[in-house]
């Protein structure tokens, strides 16, 4: 099965899905990775070049292409529910989408400390961020098969609790 990983910007999407697919020996896809090798450019580098919607609809084709294949965790990119069409894809009965909700102010924190620098962080003012947040909280929760509350937990806790939810 398919296993994709959703939520906002730093909250751990990518240490949750590497640790979730060792321990069910299933491969680990990074999407924003797979952008990378795909188009040649980083998300921000693409945004920057082209437009943010230009990247949401290669990014859908990223997803679509990691979908077709059998048996991996995806942790996406934070905005992957922005598009309509990247919900649909994701609502399909064959894929266990998990939503890893955290608190604005612990993803903003951690958003802040992270050297690998998101071009909408640096972009947006805190208010215009946190207005996304709470934009998106409703299509996570739109894709989501299971939502798992971060706050407080390590990696390890989340992912054995995705497992006993499998
Ligand atoms: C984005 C999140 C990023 C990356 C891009 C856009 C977003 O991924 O796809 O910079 O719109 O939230 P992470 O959630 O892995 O940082």
């Amino acid at each position: 099965m398919q296993i994709i990983l959703v939520g906002f910007m730093g909250v751990g999407k990518t240490t949750v899905g590497q640790l979730l697919a060792q321990q069910l020996g299933q491969p680990f896809v990074d999407l924003d990775y797979e952008f990378t090798m795909t188009m040649g450019a980083t998300p921000g580098t693409y945004m920057h070049q082209f437009s943010e919607e230009q990247f949401r609809i290669a990014e859908y084709q990223i997803l679509k292409k990691q979908l077709a294949k059998p048996n991996a965790v995806i942790s996406s990119g934070g905005g992957i529910v922005t598009l309509p069409i990247s919900r649909e894809l994701m609502t399909d009965s064959n894929y266990f989408v998990v939503y890893l909700v955290s608190d604005f102010e612990v993803n903003i924190k951690r958003l802040i400390g992270d050297t690998n620098a998101r071009p909408l962080v640096t972009k947006l003012s805190r208010n215009d961020l946190h207005h996304l947040w709470q934009m998106r909280q409703k299509h996570y929760h739109t894709v989501a098969d299971l939502s798992i509350d971060t706050n407080g937990k390590t990696p390890t806790t989340i992912v054995e609790q995705i497992i006993n939810k499998l």
